[in-house]
């Protein structure tokens, strides 16, 4: 009999290694399967991390931003050539389907490409100058080190929107993945180290919560982290916010949302469909874009509720290695975290979708389901018809396979209860009528707003980010990233031989403004 060890994660940091208990990272389908033992870092080596990135940041912005952009653009080739075995590991960790984990891999290709570009840009401006002989210039100058903190339920794609424009601006990058998905980070970690990085300019620390709220303190406190990035639970980026306003610094941050789908009178109501089962229930609905409440119009409420019905109750669920809607829940803590959400279930509503409520198993069994439910943290599908706006499922996020399901009367309504929860992450409307998809996109905070297509899978260069609960207003992606990871440095140059004084010495020819025309 061979014995088959799982691999160890440790921290990734040139030159330090760490000692300690490990914890195990289990596959969320087969619970008894270690995908890799994780140890864990304390505050120490996330400190260290930044102060290694620190010595590293400088010569790495000397590095000419294109020759850095063919970094990434190499990253980008490793990922491409290890797609399959990246795409693999990700749904073994975290059971996301493979087929959304190719997607997810294919976004970080997206994302290298798009910014190994970027190397050769990085556009500063020439000004013109009130004075004469004078000129002036903007130039985009790296912020410095950046400690990145990210989720796991995009284990690999989340964190390449920050890794990639921060390394290609000559930032250095101390990442803090999600402990339960550090294997992942393992991996996406040695393919950037790969592609030509210099030591130090990318760490790896795998650390629990507690751990990294007391590393990133002691970072700060100790002046080697300029920018957070995070990505995460509203909670936790409230206090991340906190903590990096005492250092007047504004963090990116990436927070919950509980993304409203309105379906109008005159929605394709097929197509509405579709879009909301996605949105609803694609990675089991543990996107931060994931749909949180379908308003529906009551004139197509009966429609509606009845296709949306039969769609979640086909939907193929299980085992992710096979074609399936979703599979397992990320991991035991978001299991317990669902199951509290599913308590707020109240008499007034009525549920739909599936067998039965909570988690699926020989008691309560999913017609369909591919493979053992026993073996992983298996959820039916549940939408929830007759959300009221005071419901606590109505204002929260839930991040599971829920749907919160109500109806409007007229847009002016839809729009309130779309904004009622006071995120603003994503949202989506269903109609042809240019009108309403005018008003709604007035109407509704959200950062994103899909027309006739589900509140998930946005495109990896657009802005992303939210506002209220879902963010600072920060935006990743495309070029509007740049404004997170570099800052603007404003030059002006004065080469007439003397002092020219700005506003006080600028010459403005005589004019005479009594002039008028004659009638
Ligand atoms: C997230 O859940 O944190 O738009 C990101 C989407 C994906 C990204 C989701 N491209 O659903």
């Amino acid at each position: 009999m061979t014995l088959v060890h799982p691999p160890l994660v440790a921290a990734m940091v040139d030159g330090i290694e760490t000692e300690g208990p490990t914890v195990a990272s289990t596959n969320p389908a087969r619970l008894g399967e270690t995908v890799a033992e994780v140890r864990l870092g304390g505050p120490g080596v996330l400190v260290a991390a930044a102060r290694v990135a620190r010595s590293a940041q400088r010569r790495w912005a000397d590095v000419p931003a294109p020759v850095r952009g063919t970094v990434i653009g190499n990253f980008g080739r490793l990922v491409e050539d290890n797609a399959d075995a990246l795409a693999r590991l990700v749904t073994n960790e975290i059971g996301k389907p493979l087929a959304e984990a190719r997607g997810e891999v294919q976004e970080i290709i997206d994302t290298c490409r798009f910014f190994l570009g970027e190397g050769r840009r990085l556009y500063g401006e020439t000004v013109p100058s009130e004075m004469p002989d004078k000129q002036l210039f903007t130039f985009r100058e790296p912020v410095g080190v950046m400690m990145v903190i990210t989720a796991g339920n995009f284990p690999v794609a989340v964190p390449s929107w920050y890794l990639v424009p921060a390394l290609l601006c000559g930032n250095a990058v101390v990442w803090k993945p999600a402990e339960y998905a550090a294997a992942c980070a393992g991996a996406l970690t040695e393919l950037a180290l790969h592609a030509g990085l210099p030591p130090g300019v990318l760490s790896m620390v795998p650390a629990d919560g507690a751990v990294t709220a007391a590393g990133l303190a002691q970072a700060l406190e100790a002046g080697v982290v300029d920018k957070v990035g995070f990505t995460g639970s509203t909670a936790v980026g409230r206090q991340i916010g906190a903590l990096c306003g005492r250092y007047l610094q504004t963090p990116c941050l990436e927070l919950g949302g509980k993304n409203p789908m309105v379906v109008a009178p005159d929605a394709d109501i097929d197509l509405a469909v579709e879009g909301a089962l996605f949105g609803g229930f694609g990675t089991a609905g543990q996107r931060c874009t994931s749909l949180g409440t379908l308003i529906v119009h009551e004139s197509v409420y009966t429609g509606f509720r009845r296709r949306f019905a039969t769609a979640v109750q086909n939907a193929a669920i299980g085992d992710p290695t096979h074609a399936v809607l979703y599979g397992p829940l990320l991991d035991a803590r978001f299991a317990a975290g669902y199951e509290r959400h599913l308590d707020q279930i109240r008499d007034h509503h009525t549920t739909f979708g599936s067998t039965a409520v909570g988690r699926i198993g020989a008691a309560a069994p999913r017609r369909g389901f591919v493979g053992d439910p026993a073996e992983g943290l298996y959820y039916h599908p549940v939408v929830v018809d007759g959300v009221r706006p005071d419901d606590e499922l109505f204002g929260e996020e839930t991040f599971g396979p829920i749907v919160g399901l109500m109806t409007y009367r007229d847009l002016d309504e839809a729009i309130e209860l779309a904004n009622a929860p006071g995120y603003g992450l994503s949202s989506a409307i269903y109609t042809n009528d240019p009108s309403t998809v005018f008003r709604f996109r007035r109407g509704i905070r959200a950062g994103m707003v899909s027309v006739n297509n589900s509140t998930s899978g946005a495109e990896a260069h657009l802005p992303f980010g939210g506002n209220g609960r879902s963010g600072n207003g920060s935006r990743q992606s495309g070029r509007w990233v740049l404004d997170q990871v570099t800052r603007w440095q404003a030059v002006n140059w004065d080469y007439s031989g003397r002092l020219q004084k700005a506003q006080l010495d600028t010459a403005i020819p005589d004019a005479d403004l009594t002039f008028r025309l004659r009638p």
